[in-house]
Order: structure tokens, then C-alpha cells, then sequence
């Protein structure tokens, strides 16, 4: 089942996003300036490019954002990598996600418990959770309101052209 479920989850692509228009279509006006200054932030000042990078915006490794962190108890409610690896530094940590079609599915984050792509970056303008295990790639960034914006922005346009699923005809019958 488990091999069934990740073969059909590599048929889920997206692409020719207005992004992929602009950078590598070199459409200069399939985005707006704001998104461009968005992007500018994403791979510099911001350093989203760190984690999310390469055609599908992800290192495809672990990370430590806080997430699920309770400074109450000082546990995560979520063990995330650790569960399988067994390594203490692990705890908390989760796999980077891909941003392309990031908008079409709030909310965020492996718990949902980021309700907006405004509440995501401000997460990480304030340098995410502190925890123990917080990777060092997150620190506070200083965005003003108008970059956090841009940001969001930047996002919003890797919506690509879905993913031109037809409903099938015919289901399994079951059998009596
Ligand atoms: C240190 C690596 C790292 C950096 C730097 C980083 N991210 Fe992430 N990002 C992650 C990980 C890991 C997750 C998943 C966390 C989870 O599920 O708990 C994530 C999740 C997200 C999500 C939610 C996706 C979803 O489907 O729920 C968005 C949006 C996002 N990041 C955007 C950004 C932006 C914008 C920046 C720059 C301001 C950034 N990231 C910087 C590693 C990183």
C-alpha cells in the first residue's frame, strides 16, 4: 500500500506557474514588481533558499523550526524525525516541504498550525520557536511589513497550472 500511495504521489507535479513563466520562461511581466522583490528576499535576505531550494523548493532533509514545541512541559508534541531516527537532536524536526502550490492548501506546517503564508513568514521574522534543537538556520530576520508582504506574494505565483486530474468514470464495485 505504502509503495502504491508514493507512486501515485510522484504523478502529483505542478509546474508552469507564473514564477516558472517568469525565471524560466524569461516572460518579464508574467509577475508584478512586488512579487520579484518578494522572490529577491526569498533567495537573499530572508534565506527561505537555505532549506527550500531546487525545482520543487525543498533539501529534501530535516529541520527544527520549534513547531509544536510546549515550553510548559519542554517537550514537542510531535517527536517528528526522531520517532524513526532515534537521535535526540532530531526531536522536532521535519521534512521540508515543497512552496510550489503553497497558497491552495492553508493551513500550514506539519500540525496545520499556521493558519495563513502571512502567519509562516512572521513565524520566521521573529527566528521561529526557541527550543533546544532550533536549527541554527532560523534567526530572527527583521522584515519590514512591506517585505513580509512581498514575501507572501512570492509565494502566491508558484501556484502552477494543477493537476489536471479527470474524475475516473468507474468506481470498484463491491462484491455481494
Ligand atoms: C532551516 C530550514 C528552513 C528555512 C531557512 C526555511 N524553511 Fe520553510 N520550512 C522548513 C521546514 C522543515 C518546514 C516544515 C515544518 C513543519 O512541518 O513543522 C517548512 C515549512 C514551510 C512552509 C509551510 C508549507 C506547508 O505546506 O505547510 C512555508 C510556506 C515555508 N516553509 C516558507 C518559508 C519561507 C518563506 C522561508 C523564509 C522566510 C522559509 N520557509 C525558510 C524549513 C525551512
Amino acid at each position: 500500500m505504502a509503495k502504491a500511495i508514493a507512486d501515485y504521489e510522484r504523478t502529483r507535479m505542478s509546474g508552469n506557474s507564473p514564477w516558472d513563466r517568469w525565471k524560466k520562461g524569461r516572460e518579464d511581466n508574467a509577475v508584478s514588481a512586488e512579487v520579484k522583490k518578494g522572490d529577491e528576499l526569498f533567495f537573499g535576505k530572508a534565506g527561505c533558499n537555505q532549506c527550500h531550494l531546487g525545482q520543487n523548493f525543498t533539501d529534501s532533509t530535516f529541520h527544527n523550526l520549534g513547531i509544536c514545541w510546549d515550553p510548559k512541559s519542554r517537550q514537542f508534541k510531535d517527536e517528528g524525525r526522531f520517532v524513526v531516527t532515534k537521535i535526540d537532536a532530531d526531536r522536532g524536526a521535519f521534512k521540508t516541504p515543497t512552496v510550489r502550490d503553497v497558497s491552495l492548501h492553508a493551513p500550514y506546517m506539519h500540525d496545520g498550525s499556521l493558519a495563513t503564508l502571512r502567519d509562516v513568514v512572521e513565524h520566521y521574522n521573529k527566528g521561529g520557536i526557541r527550543n533546544p534543537n532550533l536549527d541554527p538556520k532560523i534567526k530572527p530576520l527583521k522584515l519590514t511589513e512591506d517585505e513580509i508582504n512581498a514575501l507572501v506574494k512570492s509565494m502566491e505565483v508558484l501556484k502552477g497550472e494543477g493537476y489536471q486530474d479527470t474524475a475516473p468514470s468507474a468506481f470498484p464495485q463491491s462484491v455481494t
